[in-house]
């Protein structure tokens, strides 16, 4: 399993400390969630914190973009360092060409859906994605409920990925814990993104070791 832990949830305080943390635990990737005010209803951070963020890590970037108009910021994000730029299917009216735009920054292209985006808008684009980030609570906040039905939902992609044969990571974000990471595992899943359950729990680093294992 490929674990991303959220950012959004550690201590801003203590973001060196924090990150330093996540580069000598057993997480693959860094999941960042950038949140613009406008598509979802909270701001978290921009270009400075994603700086502050790669001077103490050389782990994967896992870009989850949460906001209107991601083409405008795709060249920044790539040079940021982003290693995988995520953007929502609700927030880009011309798909294709935002995706084909990531892919030749020689980078990872995903696409989120939220929770009331059926798997099916995907049907005709499914083969040119690395990555399908489904959203298991409506985004904007660290911290909520599991949605029940996502689990469901992982299924369907995973059947749609494979009567394509296509190769493309499952991740699910929100409300995962080993709880409802099992079920997700079982589904299909392929990577977790966990932000509240790792940086509230005792041990962060433990916390992604026991994610890791699912
Ligand atoms: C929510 C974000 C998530 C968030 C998950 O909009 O996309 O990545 O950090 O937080 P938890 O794991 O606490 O639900
Ligand atoms: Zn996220």
């Amino acid at each position: 399993m490929i674990v991303s832990p959220s950012v959004l949830s550690c201590d801003f305080g203590i973001l060196e400390s924090e990150t330093k943390m996540l580069q000598d635990s057993k997480a693959d990737w860094i999941h960042i969630d950038v949140m613009d005010g406008n598509f979802v209803p909270n701001i978290s951070f921009g270009f400075p914190v994603l700086k502050a963020i790669n001077k103490h890590t050389n782990k994967i970037f896992d870009v989850h973009l949460m906001i209107s108009n991601p083409d405008m910021y795709i060249n920044e994000f790539v040079d940021f360092g982003a290693d995988i730029l995520t953007v929502h299917y609700e927030a880009c009216p011309h798909l294709h060409r935002t995706i084909q735009h990531i892919k030749s920054k020689g980078i990872k292209a995903g696409v989120a859906l939220n929770p009331h985006t059926p798997i099916n808008v995907l049907d005709d684009i499914i083969s040119d994605l690395d990555l399908v980030l489904i959203m298991s609570v409506n985004p904007g906040f660290g911290g909520q409920k599991f949605i029940e039905s996502s689990v469901q939902k992982v299924s369907k992609l995973k059947k749609l990925i494979e009567s394509k044969n296509a190769d493309v990571i499952i991740e699910i974000d929100g409300g995962v814990n080993l709880e409802t990471g099992k079920k997700l595992a079982e589904a299909g899943a392929t990577a977790l993104v966990a932000g509240s359950f790792v940086f509230k729990s005792d041990s962060p680093s433990q916390t992604i070791e026991k994610l890791k294992q699912l």
